[in-house]
């Protein structure tokens, strides 16, 4: 079971599909080649993996890391929910479209879910793409880190200072 790492008094949340084989392997998500770059992510906005909290939607790794099942996200469910409600952050970020369809109940495209805030509960809910579909399609990077900054102004932050370009 990979159930989530970080500070449990984070001010954001970032929201993931699913364990692949690493995470499966280490019992934390986001370890893999997709957990290193949403490290350079969180790097250039200015944020230490450990202040953050990391978690996803579903616990376990689906076979062969397909796309999660509606009835895993199912299973799922009232674990992500009752974790989130814990937590209870300002901020959720949701990377991908599993993970937002999962928290918001829509079958909306990422590409129109992106770039404005969303509500769930008393969070600010921000999507934007997955780390794994930004190392298969680096021309929506750009739009990633519009996305980061829009979360990082609404939370009154600024990212360093020639950060976030470079976030190949
Ligand atoms: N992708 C995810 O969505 N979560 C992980 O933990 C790793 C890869």
């Amino acid at each position: 079971t990979v159930f989530g790492v970080g500070n449990p008094e984070a001010r954001v949340v970032f929201f993931g599909e699913a364990p692949g084989a690493d995470e499966d392997r280490q019992g934390e998500p986001f370890v893999g080649r997709a957990g290193q770059l949403l490290n350079k992510m969180l790097e250039a906005c200015g944020f230490r993996r450990e202040e953050v909290y990391i978690m996803n939607v579903l616990k376990c790794r689906p076979p062969g890391n397909r796309t999660p099942s509606a009835d895993e996200v199912a299973n799922c469910r009232s674990f992500f929910q009752r974790q989130l409600e814990i937590l209870s952050p300002p901020y959720i970020c949701c990377l991908g479209s599993v993970a937002a369809a999962a928290l918001l109940g829509t079958a909306m495209p990422l590409g129109r879910l992106r770039g404005r805030f969303h509500t769930w509960r008393s969070s600010k809910v921000l999507c934007t793409y997955h780390p794994a579909y930004l190392l298969r399609n680096p021309e929506a990077k750009r739009d990633a880190w519009e996305d980061l900054k829009l979360l990082l102004r609404d939370m009154g932050l600024q990212p360093p200072q020639g950060k976030g370009r470079g976030t190949s």
